[in-house]
This record gives structure tokens, sequence and C-alpha cells, in this order.
């Protein structure tokens, strides 16, 4: 893992049942009259190609706001996980049994492996997912309506897997009723998705949600909501110009990355190469551009150790 100065990479709190994510640590908190709570602190690791790459300058901050930004602008489609923001790089969450599905929406055809979904189209796939495509798409099109593309969470260290949108009730992954509602859910938020970045001039091209159940039995969005760890994100300015030409898209979002380590003729298998330090500032700023033309908002210039602001930011909090 290449570190950068001024990162979160790892962060001990004084609190129970913690958890490790590849971006996020999470700690049990008291119960409160509804049930459990859990903290959540996004630290600056970036991860792709399953594995954790880097530590760079504000990306915690980055995701863990935008997703805040976008629970408060999707509470009206749907309730989810947050109680409170005490630190640019904590949430207070709810409590939730994460649904074993991770519940993928595509509104374009795109992506690099053999299994992205423009992977299979190239090969040939015209049924995918359950979804019937038309020929004659081009790479980074847009789909004929945003596609609902489920796959299963892997167990540590597999790999997840594709299924359609009827096998996950069949199979009785998760309740047919629920399902239902979920699915539902999922196309009015990449909606809403759309639409706002529309006018942050920016291209949902996909994303990814989670879904939990809380002790009420509610449904509740969970983890991080259309931030570019868990979307692709394109600068509309110049893209279809640059679709035109045959070029990639402008992606302010992990893809450009994947396609960094591409260049150096990495694809996944065996050590990645280093990256230099400017490239890793250069992944920070998409980061941050993102986040600013998404909010309005600046994000405040680090100073000091973020490990002792956030124990100080949540020191009320974490008292058991
Ligand atoms: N409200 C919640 N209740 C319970 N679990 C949650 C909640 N919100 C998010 N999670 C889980 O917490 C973890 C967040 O950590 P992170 O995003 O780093 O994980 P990941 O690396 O993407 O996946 P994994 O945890 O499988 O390695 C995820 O496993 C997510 O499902
Ligand atoms: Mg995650």
């Amino acid at each position: 893992m290449q570190v950068l100065a001024d990162t979160l990479v790892d962060l001990d709190m004084d609190l129970p049942d913690r958890r490790d994510g590849k971006v996020r640590i999470s700690w049990r908190l008291p119960d409160d009259d509804r049930g459990g709570r859990r903290l959540f602190v996004t630290t600056d690791r970036l991860s792709a190609f399953d594995r954790i790459l880097a530590a760079v300058p504000d990306k915690g901050a980055v995701l863990n706001r935008l997703a805040a930004h976008w629970f408060a602008r999707t509470a009206d489609i749907v309730d989810n996980h947050v109680l409170s923001i005490p630190d640019p790089n904590v949430t207070v969450a709810r409590e939730a049994t994460p649904l074993p599905v991770e519940v993928v929406v595509r509104g374009r055809i795109t992506g690099v492996t053999d299994t992205s979904i423009w992977g299979m189209y190239t090969a040939g796939g015209r049924d995918l997912y359950g979804h019937r495509l038309p020929d004659g798409l081009v790479k980074n099109d847009a789909l004929p309506s945003p596609i609902v593309t489920p796959t299963t969470k892997a167990e540590a260290g597999g790999h997840d897997r594709p299924v359609t949108v009827d096998e996950v009730a069949d199979s009785g992954l998760v309740d047919r009723a629920l399902w239902g509602q979920v699915v539902e859910v999922a196309l009015a938020l990449f909606e809403r998705g759309r639409e706002l970045g529309e006018t942050a001039g920016l291209v949902l091209a996909d994303t990814k949600y989670e879904f939990g159940i809380d002790a009420d039995g509610r449904l509740l969005l969970i983890d991080e909501v259309h931030t570019p760890d868990s979307s692709r994100w394109w600068s509309a300015d110049g893209l279809a110009e640059r679709l035109e030409r045959g070029e990639e898209p402008e992606s302010l979002d992990k893809e450009f990355v994947r396609r960094l380590y591409a260049e150096q003729g990495f694809t996944g298998h065996g050590e990645p190469p280093e990256l230099d330090r400017e490239v890793w500032l250069a992944v920070a700023d998409r980061y941050r551009r993102v986040f600013t033309m998404l909010t309005g908002d600046d994000l405040a210039p680090v100073s000091g150790s973020i490990e002792g602001r956030v124990k100080e930011n949540c020191r009320e909090v974490a008292t058991w």
C-alpha cells in the first residue's frame, strides 16, 4: 500500500465489535430506544482489483460527506441508516442486517473486464442479468432505460456472482415482496442521482446500492450512496465529443485508477506496480473535484492528526 502524507489509514477506538472493510472500520455503539447503532469511520484507503492500493489525502472525508449529502437528498425515496455525522470522516448509523445482494443500477453500457457488461456485450451477450439488450450499442452508450444488475455478496476472499432480478426472489435470497420494493427504490434513487448529477455537470453512468433491514423490520439504504467509490461519475463537459472520437469519458471515480494501472500493464494479477506520488495526488484531486461539483462545498484543509480530530469529535457519542 502506498501511503501519502496527511492520510487516515487506520485508527483505534475504545469500542467493542470492531469490523474492518477495505475502506471503512466500524464499531458497535450503545443501543438507543430503536435498537443498535454503529460508528463508521471512512479511512483514506483506496481499494481496486480487490486489494488496498494506497491511502490518498481527503478521500475518506470526500466519501463520507458526499454519502451524507446523498442520503439527505434521497430520504424522501427511502429511509437510510444515518443518525449523525460527528466528523467529516465519521457516520453514526443505525445498525442493519445487510441484504445479501449488491444492487447495481446501470444507465450506460461500459466497463473494462471480460465480466463487465460491455465485455459480455462485445462477446455477443444480449441477455444480460435477465435484460434483453438491442444490437448496435457502442461502448459507453446510454442503455434504452436503466437496468438493475444484482450480484450476490461474496464471502471473504470470494468473488461476487451476477444474478438476474428474478433469481434473487426465486432462490429465496430476498423475500419476493421486499425485493420488488428494493428494485423500485433502486431505480428511483438512480433517477434522482442522474437528475442532480446532470445539474452539476456530471453523468451518473452506474452505481451500487446496499440495503439492510433494521430492528423494526424497516428497509434502510446503508453503507454509501453515489460516491466515486460506488459509482461511475463522468464529466458531462465534452462527453458527447469524446465518445464520438472513440475516446473514453473523463472519469471522476475509481475507474481513473484502474486505467492508470492498465497503462502500466497491470490487469489485477500478481503484484501491482508502484505509481508516482504525483499520480496519487491527481487521483485525490479527482475525488475532491466530484465532491465540490456535487455539493458546492469545499474541503477544509487537513491540519494536524486526523486520528486525533476524529477521536475528539467522537468523544461524546463513543462513550458507553
Ligand atoms: N448500517 C449498516 N449496518 C450494518 N452494516 C453496514 C451498514 N452500513 C454498511 N455496512 C457494512 O459495513 C461495511 C463497510 O465497509 P467497507 O465499505 O470498507 O466494506 P467493503 O470493503 O466494501 O466490503 P467488505 O466489508 O465486504 O470487505 C460493508 O460490509 C457494509 O455492508
Ligand atoms: Mg464498501
